[in-house]
C-alpha cells in the first residue's frame, strides 16, 4: 500500500474548471495558509527514479507512522512564488534555482530528488491548476511550497525506502506583520541555528524547527525575529530565522559568505546581482556583529520576506536603530528593482522570469 494517499483526482479534470479569480479578500493577504484546489504528488521507489506525478485535490495526506520524515526528519522544502502580470499572465521567478537547491539538499540528506526538468514541470502544472489563486497584480503572490520527504517506513536509523515529492500552494501577502515597515531584530548569542559540517546550508525541515525556541521568545519580547551569530566565535552574522541578512555602508553592500552554515538564498543571490548591476559594490564575507553599529542600513532577503528593511537590531541589550521612519533608500531601491522584475514590470535582462 502506498504510504501517501490522497483523495485522488485525475490530472486532466482540472482543465475543465473555470479560472475566474478565487472569491477571497485579496487586500487582506498575510503569510498564512489558504487551502487551494490542487496539490501535486510524485513518488520515488527503491530504484531511485521518480514516476510520473499527478495532481490531486488539495487535502490531508496519509503517512505510515514510521515514515522517515516523521521519525528522523528526512525532509527538505523549497519556496518560490508566482506573480500575476498586469495582462493576467503568470510569471515564475528562477524555478530552476529551487530545483538545483533541492537536488543539492537531497544529496546531503541521502535522498533521491526530482530532476530539474521534473521539478520545474511540476511547479508549472501546480500553478496552472491553481491559477485562480494567483493574486491580482500588485496584491501579493502565489507561494509555492515543494516538499521532498522520506515517506517510506523505517524503524532503525536509515534512509527511507520510498520518497514523495509534493507541491502545494497558497496565496500570500507580506511575511512580517509589519508589512513593508522596518522590522526589529534581536541578536541571539546562545542558541544557534547551524554548525560547521551540519545542515545549515540546505533547506532541511529540521533547520526551521531549531529556530522556534529563540524566535518565540523574541516575539514575546516584541521583536520581529532573531538574528543568529556563528556558533564558533559567537561573533559573525549568519542569518535570520527565515531569511538572509545584508548590511549597507556607503556604496558597499555586504552579506555573510556561504560557508555551509548559511542558506544559499535565491533572493540573496538575485539581490547581489541586481545591486552590482546598479553600481553597488557587493561583498560576501564574514561580518562581525560590531559592524552593525556602523551600518547605514540593514535589510533581509528571502522568497517569503522579499526584501525587508530592518529598523533596529538589539545586541546585548543595546538597540541600534537604522531608519527614523520608513525604509532606507538602498533597501527601497533594491526591493523595487527585484519586485518589478518578478512582476514583469521591467525588462528581464537576466532571463530570470518564466512566463506560463
Ligand atoms: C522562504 O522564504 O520561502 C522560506 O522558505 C522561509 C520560510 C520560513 C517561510
Amino acid at each position: 500500500a502506498s504510504p501517501v494517499r490522497c483523495n485522488a483526482i485525475l490530472s486532466e479534470t482540472y482543465s475543465n474548471e473555470t479560472f475566474e479569480l478565487a472569491d477571497i479578500e485579496w487586500d487582506d493577504l498575510g503569510f498564512g495558509i489558504t487551502p487551494t484546489d490542487y496539490m501535486y504528488i510524485m513518488k520515488c521507489t527503491r530504484d531511485g527514479n521518480f514516476s510520473k506525478g499527478e495532481l490531486q485535490r488539495f487535502g490531508n495526506i496519509e503517512l505510515n507512522p514510521s515514515a522517515g520524515i516523521l521519525n528522523y526528519g528526512q525532509g527538505l522544502f523549497e519556496g518560490l512564488k508566482a506573480y500575476r502580470k498586469q495582462d493576467g499572465n503568470i510569471l515564475l521567478f528562477r524555478p530552476e534555482e529551487n530545483a538545483l537547491r533541492m537536488r543539492m539538499g537531497a544529496e546531503r540528506m541521502c535522498m533521491p530528488s526530482p530532476t530539474v526538468e521534473q521539478f520545474v514541470e511540476a511547479v508549472k502544472t501546480t500553478v496552472l491548476a491553481n491559477k485562480r489563486w494567483v493574486p491580482p497584480s500588485g496584491k501579493g503572490s502565489l507561494y509555492i511550497r515543494p516538499l521532498l520527504m522520506g515517506s517510506g517506513a523505517v524503524l532503525g536509523l536509515a534512509p527511507a525506502p520510498e520518497y514523495t515529492f509534493l507541491i502545494y500552494v497558497s496565496p500570500v501577502g507580506n511575511y512580517f506583520k509589519e508589512g513593508m515597515a522596518p522590522i526589529n531584530l534581536v541578536v541571539e548569542s546562545e542558541l544557534h541555528r547551524a554548525t560547521p559540517g551540519g545542515t545549515g546550508g540546505v533547506k532541511t525541515i529540521g533547520n526551521y524547527a531549531a529556530v522556534l525556541k529563540a524566535q518565540t521568545a523574541a516575539k514575546a519580547r516584541g521583536y520581529s525575529d532573531v538574528l543568529y551569530l556563528d556558533c564558533v566565535h559567537k561573533r559573525y552574522l549568519e542569518e535570520v530565522s527565515s531569511c538572509n541578512i545584508f548590511v549597507v555602508k556607503g556604496n558597499v553592500i555586504s552579506t555573510p559568505a556561504i560557508k555551509g552554515t548559511i542558506l544559499p538564498g535565491i533572493t540573496r543571490k538575485s539581490i547581489i546581482d541586481v545591486a552590482r548591476s546598479q553600481g553597488f559594490q557587493v561583498e560576501e564575507r564574514s561580518i562581525s556583529v560590531d559592524e552593525l553599529l556602523d551600518a547605514d542600513e540593514v535589510f533581509c532577503t528571502g522568497t517569503a520576506v522579499v526584501v525587508s528593511p530592518v529598523g533596529s537590531v538589539t545586541y546585548l541589550g543595546e538597540r541600534i536603530s537604522y531608519v527614523d521612519s520608513g525604509i532606507g533608500v538602498v533597501s527601497q531601491q533594491l526591493y523595487s528593482a527585484l519586485t518589478r522584475l518578478q512582476m514583469g514590470l521591467t525588462e528581464d535582462k537576466m532571463n530570470w522570469v518564466v512566463e506560463l
